[in-house]
């Protein structure tokens, strides 16, 4: 077997794991669901799971691909005496295949408007003419297809590049971009007159709004926003180098994107309440009421560079977006790197077509193919709901489990402290949480999820 390939330094392990946390959840997702369910007081529970549940799941997946330096279900497979635990694996990448069809259509549409922002073809449209345009885009036929593609295409090149000169490479560079368009947009949204009712509204706890609901989309938000518990962290755990302190990684990569996900917020908010927009706009927020607050910046207004603050921010999610896919991919890729290493041009290809085949026909299933239900869904919305309600706390259950139960403890000590080379204090309190908290908090999110969706 080929030698196998890893990250070549703790910077570029990082880099690579923050590109997949920082996405569409963090731009896109965060904002609205902040906004929505009371602002400050939800985001104290986001911060109390992120830090608890989702970064401790995080250690696990980078303890459980390290340790055994396979991909999910070779990992579970060869850690466990029970071949059984496979099956754990095989669902993490089976939900990961879905997540990607599902994203590949959103980031379709944020690669589309970054031509559509440049091209100034959303400059000067109304409210009602960008809902319009949004809507009649989304719908199309061949246009959304056309952009998955593109993005698909981009995606596939990196991970053709290979670990090191494809995406630790890219991310190295991409990320250190994203995060200056970030400061730049945010320097310019809070700098607008009357921005501060924005951080009022994402940042003023307004605990009536906290509902359970809000609570459980806490959790769901935090597992989906850091990449976890399905596997893609197990596929970049097996590529930390050896001598990396796996808790300092965690940590760096879930504060970055917690960080991350709160500038967006301020990007985002103080711009909208300033232009006098809907802050409530829910998912259609950044597509269709953004423009309409960067259209408002434009010279005419005097506030000026509406078009080019556009074009940034699409740029931005459209970064964002790439770097989580090339993660979902990859641990698709990696599992047909474990029989075949030589093969991983073919590998992407052919996982590509499959999972472009998946996303034309989710894109379809809002205009042509919406007649087209099951159980009373069109694809897309059923896709979306068992990709948020079932799967991911489930595989995120397994994984738990595996850590907390499965696993010798001996040998989750030994991962965690180097073989006896890092001193780990931490160790207690990591295994209690693992053991009993995490798999209770997630057990009543699967079981809440499946009640309310019964009703
Ligand atoms: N974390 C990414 C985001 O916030 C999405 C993502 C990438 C993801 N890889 C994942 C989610 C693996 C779950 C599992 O947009």
């Amino acid at each position: 077997m080929a030698e196998k390939q890893g990250f070549t330094s703790s910077f570029g392990a990082i880099a690579a794991a923050v590109g997949s946390a920082v996405g569409l959840g963090n731009i896109w997702r965060f904002p609205y669901i902040c906004g929505q369910y009371g602002g400050g007081a939800f985001l104290l529970v986001y911060l109390i799971f992120v830090f608890l549940i989702g970064m401790l799941l995080m250690l696990s997946e980078f303890i459980i691909g390290r340790r055994s330096q396979h991909s999910p279900i070779f990992a579970y497979e060869s850690l466990s005496p029970h071949k059984a635990w496979r099956y754990a694996g095989l669902l993490g990448l089976i939900t990961c295949f879905l997540i990607l069809g599902l994203y590949l259509v959103i980031s379709g549409w944020t690669t589309n408007y970054v031509f559509d922002s440049i091209t100034g073809h959303l400059a000067g449209l109304s409210p009602d003419q960008l809902d319009s345009h949004f809507a009649s885009f989304s719908s199309s036929a061949l246009r959304p297809i056309i952009f998955i593609a593109i993005f698909l295409a981009l995606t596939a090149l990196v991970i053709i590049g290979g670990v090191q000169k494809g995406i630790e490479k890219v991310s190295k560079i991409l990320m250190p971009v994203l995060v200056v368009l970030l400061a730049i947009l945010c320097v310019r949204s809070v700098t607008l007159p009357g921005a501060s009712a924005g951080l009022e509204y994402l940042f003023r706890p307004d605990f009536s709004k906290l509902t359970g609901e809000g609570i459980l989309a806490a959790l769901g938000q935090a597992l989906f926003s850091l990449s976890v518990g399905m596997g893609v962290m197990i596929v970049y755990g097996s590529y930390i180098p050896n001598n990396d302190n796996l808790l300092k990684t965690s940590l760096w990569i879930t504060v970055c994107d917690t960080l991350i996900a709160i500038l967006a917020g301020i990007a985002i908010f103080p711009a909208v309440f300033a232009c006098g927009q809907d802050p409530a706009g829910g998912p259609g927020l950044v597509f269709k009421i953004l423009p309409a607050v960067f259209n408002s910046m434009n010279p005419e207004s005097g506030l000026p560079f509406g078009t080019i603050f556009a074009s940034l921010f699409f740029i931005l999610l459209t970064i964002a977006a790439l770097t989580s896919s090339i993660s979902l991919l990859e641990a698709q890729v990696a599992w047909g790197s474990e029989y075949h290493p030589k093969h991983r041009t073919r590998h992407t290809l052919i996982l590509s077509a499959i999972v472009l085949a998946i996303a034309a026909f989710c894109s379809l299933s809002n205009g042509v193919l919406s007649h087209l239900k099951v159980a009373g869904s069109t694809i897309f919305d059923l896709i979306d709901h068992i990709n948020s309600i079932y799967l991911p706390p489930l595989c995120a259950l397994l994984t738990v489990l595996f850590t907390g139960w499965v696993m010798p403890k001996s040998d989750i000590r030994d991962e965690l402290s180097n073989h006896g080379s890092l001193r780990i204090s931490y160790f207690g309190i990591y295994y209690f949480i693992i053991r009993y908290i995490a798999p209770l908090a997630l057990l009543v999110v699967l079981v809440t999820g499946i009640i309310n969706s019964l009703h």
